[in-house]
């Protein structure tokens, strides 16, 4: 069996048509179907239900298909792997997600670009979860999310737990009662959270840290990113928790209040892949804790990579 088999495979599965998956792969139908039946032939198994339309698959086909796309995943990832250890030019391409901007994330870049001035550095905004697929099919080769998400072959490390504080409009009566902050006093407030999409996101998280101590906000408002939530808290359409980093932001019509509950954070989560051990990859982790230790940042234990 080879490789084009499983790709002709998979595109038949998930086209459920063969005049579909031959126009994917950019073939004609028959020699799709002759590679299909080859196929079969050589696992002496049948992979489709032939006679019903749209194609489906059989219980051996199933099983096959999920083995399948995890196998082309790795081929892809070894694809890219092996490219950027025999690249001579050095490049580095980081996902984040836009809060992280707020953090130590500006600092972190700069810092790379003048202690690895041949590095070619490329930024890419996406949310955790494209991040993931973004490491697999090697357009990205570091991300920095805040979504703790298991994947056989991603290598996470926590490096943080950020603190969330609540953002209130200047002069909103809460800004004023007391120093500290509990989750059950923002209940009667429209509670502004985002990103809106893709889920499961940093608002998620906000929208636990309620369910898991019982309390519902009166009403929730979703919005697309962490610019928008601020801007309409200043308009005093709401509140928003948001993660700690936010306070250095200072504007003039928004107040901050820290929450009473050490347990209310969100992670900074460094993402790879699994088997990549470059240089770059070790350089840039090595800076992030030396910059924590100049900067007096409270972070995970090292030496605590997940799996
Ligand atoms: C941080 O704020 O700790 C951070 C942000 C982005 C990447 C790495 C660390």
């Amino acid at each position: 069996m080879e490789l084009r088999h499983l790709r002709y495979f998979v595109a038949v599965a998930e086209e459920r048509n063969f005049t579909r998956a031959a126009q994917r792969l950019n073939m004609a139908q028959p020699p799709l179907s002759r590679q299909i039946q080859q196929l079969e032939e050589i696992l002496e198994v049948q992979l489709f239900q032939r006679d019903s339309r749209p194609l489906k698959l059989t219980e051996t086909g199933k099983f096959f298909y999920a083995h399948a796309v995890q196998l082309l995943a790795q081929t892809s990832e070894l694809e890219s792997m092996t490219r950027r250890v025999g690249n001579i030019e050095r490049s580095l391409s980081v996902g984040f997600v836009g809060s992280t901007l707020y953090g130590m994330l500006p600092k972190i870049i700069r810092r790379f670009r003048d202690e690895n001035t041949t590095v070619e550095l490329s930024l890419h905004e996406m949310s955790t979860m494209d991040q993931i697929r973004a490491l697999k099919d090697g357009r990205i080769d570091v991300g920095f999310g805040r979504i703790r998400h298991e994947d056989a072959h991603i290598r996470r490390v926590i490096l943080r737990e950020e603190k969330m504080i609540v953002a209130l409009p200047e002069g909103h009566s809460l800004s004023l009662a007391k120093p500290v902050l509990a989750l059950g006093d923002l209940v009667n407030e429209t509670l502004i959270i985002f990103p809106k999409a893709p889920r499961p996101s940093y608002a998620d998280q906000v929208l636990s840290a309620f369910e898991d101590r019982g309390l519902k906000p009166r009403r929730i408002y979703e919005v697309r990113e962490l610019q928008i939530a601020l801007g309409l808290v200043a308009a005093g359409e709401g509140i928003s928790v948001v993660p700690s980093s936010v306070y250095g932001l200072k504007r003039d019509d928004v107040s901050y209040k820290e929450l009473d509950d050490p347990t209310l954070v969100s992670p900074i989560i460094m993402s790879m892949r699994a088997l990549d051990e470059s240089r770059d990859i070790r350089e840039m982790l090595e800076l992030i804790y030396r910059l924590y230790e100049e900067e007096q940042i409270d972070h995970a234990p090292r030496n605590d990579p997940e799996r």
